[in-house]
């Protein structure tokens, strides 16, 4: 646009240039230049003024068509759900799913997968874990009262009103425990999977991540007793590992089973050097235990009629060893070359 006044348009070219570096172009219309335009406009002489107001006006309106057309832009941006695996712009009809030829799934999930795919086939049903939790159920209903030393164990991260991002899964134990207690009034056993993600204030090295993923599970029924907690491990890992495996464990301490137990097996071909000795060399895997009778009683199930085992292990640890990787962090690393491995 040409303007009558060089005095109006020296102050144009100005503000175009500066809309166009401006985040937020509204900005614009309050610029100075703009206002002591205004502000010239009465002094200057009677038969100049309809001409230099005119040129004012065509120059707001070029300013205010800046800012709408920025302003459209940004509603337009703001409508794509980038969770959403079709264009949530295409009005009318059903859109067509994007092309995913550029992704795969992430190795971790494909494992947990089979992993649940074998607890499923061993009659446990799943029910997924929480990402935001509270006190008690991180602590209180595991049976770590108030000022409990074993809290400390757990290095957990706290919003500032008090929220926890859960530490481990067993804070879903008391919600399953009381989610199917009515299995038990109908002699059908408790027998539960947990799959989650969970986070720990951790110094991060080969064999530790803030972030990681835990299966937890939980079985209760009349007679229960540590021997079947020993072989529903020994038998989910032998199918998960597709081998043999020997089996051990040792005592170990959480406030939240009595006795608890810490698991180990003999390593895994994947993670032999291929000499055939290491078969006696043991690897601790998880933790595990009968589950305290006051976490059944919290859960509202009586102790002295049914008993129940549980345990927690890091799926990312049981990939770690199946496939011989060296380094946890990968996982969380985006590094394409690692990822593709496994699409
Ligand atoms: N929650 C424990 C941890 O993350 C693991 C664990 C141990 C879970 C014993 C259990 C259990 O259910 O019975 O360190």
């Amino acid at each position: 646009m040409s303007y009558e006044n060089s005095r109006v348009s020296d102050v144009a070219n100005i503000l175009h240039a500066r809309a166009s570096s401006l985040v937020n172009k509204a900005e614009i219309l309050k610029a100075v230049e703009l206002k002591g335009l205004l502000a010239e406009l009465p002094t200057l002489p009677v038969e100049q003024r309809a001409s230099f107001g005119k040129d004012i006006n065509h120059l707001k309106q070029e300013l205010q068509n800046i800012v709408n057309e920025s302003a459209d832009t940004q509603e337009r941006l703001a409508t794509i759900d980038v969770t959403a695996p079709f264009d949530v712009n295409v009005n009318g009809h059903r859109p067509e799913l994007l092309p995913s030829t550029g992704g795969s799934i992430h190795p971790l999930m494909t494992e947990m997968d089979t992993i649940l795919d074998i607890f499923y086939r061993m009659g446990f049903n799943a029910v997924e874990s929480r990402q935001i939790d509270d006190d008690y159920h991180m602590f209180e209903s595991l049976n770590f009262p108030e000022g409990h030393p074993a809290r400390d164990d757990y290095d957990t991260f706290m919003t500032t009103d008090g929220l926890i991002a859960p530490a481990h899964t067993s804070t879903m134990q008391n919600r399953v425990l009381k989610k199917y207690k009515e299995n038990l009034e109908k002699n059908e056993p408790i027998a539960v999977v947990i799959p989650g993600r969970v986070f720990r204030n951790e110094d991060l090295d080969a064999t530790h991540e803030h972030t990681f993923y835990q299966l937890e599970g939980v079985y209760v029924d009349k007679g229960v007793n540590a021997g079947h907690l020993i072989a529903t491990l020994k038998t989910f890992l032998e199918e998960y590992y597709q081998q043999q495996l020997k089996v051990k464990t040792q005592p170990f301490y959480f406030p939240f089973t009595e006795p608890s137990f810490e698991f180990a097996i003999s390593r895994p071909e994947s993670l032999r050097n291929g000499t055939g000795t290491e078969d006696d060399d043991w690897l601790e895997l998880l933790g595990c235990g009968m589950v305290h009778p006051n976490v059944l009683r919290m859960a509202g199930i009586d102790p002295e009629i049914y008993t129940g085992f549980a345990w927690g292990v890091g799926i990312d640890r049981l990939v770690l060893m199946k496939y011989g990787i060296e380094d946890i962090r990968h996982f969380e690393s985006a590094k394409l070359d690692f990822l593709r491995q496994f699409a």
